[in-house]
């Protein structure tokens, strides 16, 4: 992995986006603050010191068939990371990772699309020596000091996250999805009753897990189905909301 730093950017998603054909393949580019920070479905993502923001462009062997299972790679990497500072987390598929069912993270994948796919960027905001939130997001985000009352080094838990990154992405590379069984065995959807956003259908069912194929397998009134994306909030519970992040 090529690490680029910068003070500040717009985004460093957008910055990926923007100066991929110059870049290599797996560079991570990492910045303190970032003034256009993006989230997903087109939210902001907004940021203080304490944040860790990078994103890491990849350009080579991508199978575009296989791209999903990346944000799924990505949070279990992130799952790794935390597990070695002894801060117990859970996947929320597709792409959050929750301590004590808050958000400690947020992972916006981005693809360069010409006639095939040339370049996909995993973006990575982690909340780490964060010390509060704005009042519309204080009950569902939380960070690494908020959690632990410790302030960590943001750069030696790039270095490890990159560790796991590399191996798990790795082993993706041949085929063998290792970060998968760490979803399986760590997933916090397992036996909860949901309801999704499918493409602009609403569809609702109790969580079977996570398959091969990195797809949702639930059971609706209708009978077992699977989704590949979408939005999930949790029915009968206060983290109805947790989403709206
Ligand atoms: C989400 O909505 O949960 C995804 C948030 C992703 C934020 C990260 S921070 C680094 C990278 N650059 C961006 O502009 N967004 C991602």
């Amino acid at each position: 992995m090529k690490y680029l730093f910068f003070p500040s950017l717009d985004s460093t998603n957008s910055y990926c986006k923007r100066e991929y054909e110059r870049l290599d393949d797996s560079t991570l580019v990492y910045t303190y603050h970032q003034t256009q920070g993006k989230g997903r479905l087109g939210r902001r993502w907004e940021d203080d010191e304490g944040s860790l923001l990078f994103s890491i462009l990849l350009k080579k062997d991508l199978a575009e068939e296989r791209v999903p299972l990346l944000s799924l790679l990505c949070s279990s990497a992130l799952f790794l990371t935390l597990r070695d500072e002894n801060i117990p987390s859970l996947i929320k598929w597709p792409n959050d990772v929750l301590v004590e069912e808050k958000k400690v993270s947020g992972i916006l994948l981005e693809s360069v699309i010409s006639e095939r796919l040339d370049a996909l960027i995993l973006g990575i905001g982690i909340n780490v020596n964060n010390e509060k939130f704005p009042d519309d997001i204080k009950e569902k985000a939380t960070s690494l000091f908020l959690q632990t009352g410790k302030r960590f080094d943001k750069k030696r838990l790039l270095e490890n996250y990159v560790s796991h990154f590399e191996k798990l992405y790795s082993d993706y590379q041949r085929g063998k999805d290792t970060f998968l069984t760490i979803l399986k065995e760590n997933s916090y959807l397992d036996g909860k009753q949901v309801s999704l956003n499918y493409y602009g259908e609403n569809k609702e069912g109790v969580v079977l897990g996570i398959k091969e194929n990195g797809n949702l397998l639930l059971k609706g009134k209708k009978g077992i189905f699977e989704v590949q994306s979408g939005e999930v909030t949790l029915e009968n519970s206060y983290h109805k909301r947790s989403n709206a992040l």
